[in-house]
């Protein structure tokens, strides 16, 4: 399979060719997406939520991002690889945004970096992008802010945030941003920004007018069961039939059928 590039992710959205994409935290399936044909393996920092069952984004450090990119990178050979940068990685001030960045790059070698917001991070996004690193931006629902906005709902409902969203938007391409994700935000504002902008939005919960979508790998296959967004398709109910079969062997190990003779030496 070819390796996906950024110039490749443009490419499709030139070619009018939907991006998919998914999230992965370890290498086990890091190896499933990319052997799937994914285009796009984000190690997001959903991983604090439904990987390391924090309630928020908020609390993944760098050194945590960094280790679950390590882990992704051994499962990734084809589709392009990018890393969420931790809240307060990337705030602070563009020198340490520049160097964190940079450790994903050098430590992991990741193909690109993901950061969530508009004109407060325009400039650090310009910075890292001129020094050769590939940044993808995050607009809508932006989960580093849920203390701000105190709740999931869904953003960008009316007339001046729409506004100011496009106008976020435009700034991130102009920046030098690749790509963006939005989240959560109306069908119609999402494929209004997908056809003013030239580069590609990957929408989650934001409709079918974006040029490719993405969903949290745990929530589509059923294997998160804390909350189910109306957005996510279910395609498999896996915790239920992983449950199964975890009974199902505690009952066998206790009623002494496992280990059968075929199973021992
Ligand atoms: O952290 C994450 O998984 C994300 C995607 C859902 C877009 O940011």
């Amino acid at each position: 399979m070819k390796k996906i590039t950024v110039p490749y992710i443009q490419t499709m959205k030139d070619n009018g060719e939907k991006i998919s994409a998914l999230t992965a935290y370890e290498f086990l399936f890091a190896t499933l997406l990319d052997q799937a044909g994914l285009d796009i393996i984000l190690v997001g920092d959903s991983g604090s939520m439904v990987f390391n069952g924090n309630e928020t984004t908020l609390p993944l450090t760098m050194d945590e991002a960094i280790y679950h990119c390590k882990a992704v990178r051994r499962g990734v050979s084809h589709a392009l690889f990018v890393a969420d940068m931790p809240f307060l990685s990337y705030q602070v001030n563009t020198d340490q945004a520049m160097l964190n960045a940079g450790r994903f790059f050098k430590e992991v070698q990741v193909d690109a970096v993901k950061l969530e917001g508009g004109e407060p991070v325009l400039e650090t996004v310009h910075k890292i992008v001129q020094a050769g690193m590939p940044v993808m931006g995050h607009l809508g629902l932006t989960p580093q802010s849920i203390r701000q906005f105190g709740g999931y709902g869904v953003r960008a409902k009316n007339a001046d945030a729409a506004e100011q969203l496009i106008k976020d938007a435009i700034g991130l391409e102009q920046a030098g941003a690749f790509a963006m994700v939005l989240e959560k935000i109306p069908a119609a504002l999402a494929k209004e920004v997908s056809e003013k902008l030239t580069i590609p939005t990957i929408g989650i919960g934001a409709g079918a007018g974006c040029d490719g979508q993405i969903l949290v790998t745990q929530d589509m296959l059923g294997l998160f069961e804390e909350f189910k967004p109306k957005f996510v398709r279910q395609y498999m109910d896996l915790a239920v039939d992983v449950k199964k079969a975890l009974q199902q062997y505690s009952q066998d190990v206790k009623d002494g059928s496992f280990p059968n003779a075929d199973e021992s030496y």
